[in-house]
């Protein structure tokens, strides 16, 4: 038994481990745009620029994306809290979820996909390997064009814990100083 620790349910330790960046990703297909919250991705490489994202069979953002190959992660800030769990809590088969939560779409360069303007960051993505979406639905996508506020360096963003819970992004500490510098 692990000293001063009680047992916890495996199920569960998404809680501590969780990358927990919410994002919202955008996504169109055939003139019709989607939206969706998530929570479940993972940066894969630097160069090219991977990402692998975890999106749910059930999902109609999981048609739209396996259908065009692309879509756009956001970043919203602690601003877009209510619309960001409103959109994770109903379905783009039903509701036109731009116009439901004010938010607007604006073209991307590299894909077809809409960019959310009232997020702080946008990455436009490509599907890069479909290999593991069937068994896992699990995508690999290569982000193709990056665009991110300038203002403020160090957004305050919104990270999950499970359960309905948030923590929010909080103090900054550099230790540059420690780290060699390809590890930067
Ligand atoms: C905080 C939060 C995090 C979520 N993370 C994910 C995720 O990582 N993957 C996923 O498939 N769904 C996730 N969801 C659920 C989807 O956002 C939700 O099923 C949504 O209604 C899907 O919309 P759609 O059917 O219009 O695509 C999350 C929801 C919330 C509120």
């Amino acid at each position: 038994m692990a000293t001063g620790k009680t047992d916890f349910p495996v199920a569960n330790i998404r809680r501590y481990l969780e990358p927990g960046l919410i994002v919202l990703v955008s996504s169109a297909w055939r003139g019709k745009t989607n939206i969706m919250t998530m929570g479940w991705h993972t940066v894969m490489e630097f160069s090219p620029s991977l990402v692998g994202c975890m999106i749910s069979g059930g999902n109609h953002s999981f048609s739209l994306i396996r259908r065009s190959g692309e879509c756009v992660i956001n970043v919203p800030t602690t601003a877009l809290t209510g619309k960001v769990v409103g959109i994770g809590n109903c379905s783009g088969t039903t509701v036109d979820k731009f116009k439901k939560f004010k938010l607007t779409a604006e073209p991307a360069q590299e894909v077809n996909a809409p960019l959310i303007r009232e997020c702080y960051a946008n990455f436009e993505c490509k599907l890069k390997d479909d290999a593991l979406v069937d068994r896992y639905n699990f995508f690999i996508f290569e982000v193709v064009k990056a665009h991110v506020a300038r203002r403020p360096k160090y957004p305050q963003t919104l990270h999950y814990t499970g359960d309905g819970m948030f923590m929010v992004s909080g103090k900054i500490i550099s230790r540059r100083s420690q780290f060699k510098p390809e590890m930067l």
